[in-house]
């Protein structure tokens, strides 16, 4: 595991976006997992100013989101699906047939995981699983005692998890507590996986999945564990970090 900290979060937003964009270079049908959440808003909004100056083509890129709220129509503002599309993909020449997240209208919830399980499947897998870290150590829904072996599933949001997700809706009723989200063997099996993570409310837990216990209380425990796992945070998420174990870079990142 490679651990990065940069100063702030505009400094971990572009340090993040110039390394999906140098996989995109290298590879230009590059599959990539993304994540919803507020951490990686900043990385999208530095990818479209990217393709915006001509630096990276996302006409062949594939896209395989996280997770989808159960019971959310596509349009609806916070869907997952929404959000893609207001954050990136009505900004970059992703083809929309190429961006893929599950489908919260899906009547039949065992029929729409096994779909999802396909469409990784069909895609050939994912080459770099960008991730946030939940408060409660969750990636993407997978909620502490979440089995590690699990593919796309139909979960129940944590209270901590719709706690956390309140600050979307206007009421704390209104919040789903139902989510698809891949599993944790799907997100074990991307070639590379990307961490990102920001703020002092994420310090403690940011320490317990990187440095505690492989255990299924802390899900993202489990990426201690996969070959290829890069986490970039700001000082703050990652202050409870021996410094032996990061590397700091407060250096000015390059634009591309
Ligand atoms: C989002 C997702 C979640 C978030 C996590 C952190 O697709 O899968 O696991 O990454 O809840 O959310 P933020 O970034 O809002 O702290």
């Amino acid at each position: 595991m490679n651990i990065y900290q940069t100063k702030d979060y505009a400094h971990m937003s572009k340090l993040a976006a110039n390394m999906m964009t140098a996989h995109i270079l290298l590879k230009p049908d590059c599959r990539l997992g993304l994540a919803t959440g507020s951490t990686p808003i900043g990385t999208y909004q530095q990818l479209v100013a990217h393709y915006r100056q001509g630096d990276v083509d996302f006409s062949k890129v594939c896209s395989v989101n996280l997770d989808e709220y159960k019971g959310m129509p596509p349009d609806h503002p916070q869907s997952y699906r929404y959000f893609m599309q207001h954050h990136l993909f009505q900004h970059v020449n992703i083809p929309p047939i190429h961006t893929h997240l599950p489908n919260g209208l899906a009547e039949d919830a065992a029929q729409e995981c096994s779909r999802y399980d396909s469409v990784l499947r069909a895609v050939g897998g994912i080459d770099l699983q960008l991730l946030g870290l939940g408060n409660n150590g969750h990636i993407g829904f997978n909620e502490p005692s979440t089995s590690f072996a699990k593919t796309t599933h139909c979960v129940d949001l944590t209270e901590s998890t719709v706690e956390a997700n309140k600050r979307f809706f206007k009421q704390q009723e209104d919040v789903p507590r139902q989510a698809y989200t891949m599993g944790i063997a799907s997100i074990m099996q991307a070639r590379h996986i990307l961490v990102l993570v920001s703020g002092e409310g994420k310090a403690e837990i940011v320490q317990a999945a990187f440095m505690g216990p492989i255990t299924p209380q802390v899900p993202a425990s489990i990426l201690q564990l996969h070959a290829n796992v890069t986490v970039i945070g700001d000082a703050p998420a990652l202050s409870l970090l021996p410094s032996e174990v990061k590397t700091v870079t407060n250096a000015p990142i390059p634009a591309f």
